[in-house]
């Protein structure tokens, strides 16, 4: 699904919305608009709807249907999390990785600067990846209740997080444990039961549905505190009458989603990857790196930095594919990604990064052309020099 435009390799950003997706949602706005809490007949089809939504995005999880709560995003979901376990729970230590999400991050310096709550930010290794010593020791050494919160998947470079280990270690210390699975989810299996994470964010525009439909699965017990106060809705923890629509489109594409990773999507998905890898490895002998793990890796991600370039110039010189880097640029001064720094990759290693992702339209010829068209790009990149 590249429709006009530059072959796709941006799914980490947000995915292209599944038609069967959008089928699904539209008669929510359009025929059966009612509010689901009203006492007449509009109510049942969107009251009915919401609850079918609900148990597809449970049974993506292994969840229970009443403990979802929708959101409007992965970022108020992960808000919803952490400062609702926070103030809702008296948990006065907050507990996360130095590679989270700015959602994640900026949350914990808030509430390190609203609330007094103490926030420690663990180092990853080389691979991006947190060691369940390390939070062992956090632990031990922190000053009370806990909340850790860790990603499954990072959004850089796709690194799986050895999440069972790290909450069997948070709950020894009796910490709840949040899991940011906004990229894990709809790629590969993601078990809340076999994980034993309390609580734990999915994200519907990484898996095909659209923009603005989010959920937060919250282990039936937990305490939080709101995250919107008003009528009720969403178990008393985000008020606000419903969004349907997007409920269904959530649930469809949670649906959908299951049925790819029962049919061999991540098989597929990470051979045109490990394709492109090769392919670039062979064309720029001993120049391409990998930044994050070989295997521990979610199957759609490849980061790679490029020996002796830029990345966001070698993606100018690419205009066949639509991708990205980790860097930030402001007023032409790109600066490394925090992800790959935390990484402790050099500057010219992270400033040199690409992220290539993948997804359910990419296809072998897309695979083609990203590879000669980043082959060519190198070149025009050697022509013109480093400086
Ligand atoms: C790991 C991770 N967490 C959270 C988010 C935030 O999701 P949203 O854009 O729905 O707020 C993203 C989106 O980029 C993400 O990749």
């Amino acid at each position: 699904m590249n429709p006009g435009g530059p072959v796709y390799l941006d799914y980490n950003a947000t995915t292209p919305v599944d038609p069967r997706v959008t089928d699904a949602a539209m008669p929510y706005w359009t025929e059966f608009f009612g509010n689901p809490s009203s006492d007449h007949p509009y109510a049942d089809r969107p009251r009915h709807a919401l609850a079918t939504a609900r148990e597809q995005v449970a049974a993506l999880l292994g969840a229970r249907a009443d403990e979802i709560v929708f959101t409007a995003s992965g970022s108020e979901a992960n808000l919803l999390a952490l400062r609702g376990a926070v103030l809702g729970d008296g948990r006065g230590h907050l507990v996360i990785a130095a590679t989270e999400h700015p959602a994640v991050l900026q949350t914990a310096q808030a509430l390190e600067r609203l609330h007094g709550t103490e926030v420690t930010v663990l180092p990853v290794d080389h691979d991006g990846l947190l060691a369940p010593v390390a939070l062992d020791a956090a632990l031990v050494a922190g000053p009370g209740p806990a909340v850790v919160s860790i990603m499954a998947a990072n959004n850089e470079t796709g690194a799986l997080q050895p999440i069972t280990e790290l909450a069997t270690v948070a709950h020894r210390h009796g910490a709840l444990v949040h899991c940011d699975a906004a990229q894990a989810c709809g790629k590969i299996p993601v078990d809340v039961t076999e994980s034993t994470v309390d609580l734990l964010t999915v994200v519907g525009h990484k898996m095909y549905a659209p923009r603005g439909a989010a959920a937060l699965y919250v282990r039936d017990g937990v305490a939080l505190e709101p995250v919107v106060y008003g009528g009720g809705q969403e178990r008393g923890l985000r008020a606000g009458t419903e969004n349907v629509a997007l409920a269904v489109a959530l649930g469809t594409a949670a649906q959908l989603a299951a049925d790819d990773i029962a049919t061999g999507a991540p098989q597929r998905i990470a051979a045109l990857r490990d394709d492109l890898h090769d392919r670039l490895s062979t064309a720029l002998p001993g120049r391409i790196h990998l930044n994050g793990p070989v295997e521990r890796r979610l199957p759609n991600t490849l980061n790679i930095s490029i020996d002796r370039t830029r990345g966001h110039r070698v993606l100018t010189h690419a205009p066949e594919i639509a991708a990205s880097t980790g860097s930030a640029c402001h007023s032409g001064i790109h600066t490394p990604s925090p992800v790959l720094t935390a990484m402790n990759l050099d500057t010219d290693r992270a400033l040199a990064a690409i992220r290539l992702t993948l997804g359910r339209w990419s296809s072998s010829s897309d695979i083609d052309i990203a590879a000669d068209a980043l082959v060519r790009a190198v070149a025009h990149h050697d022509n013109e020099g480093i400086a």
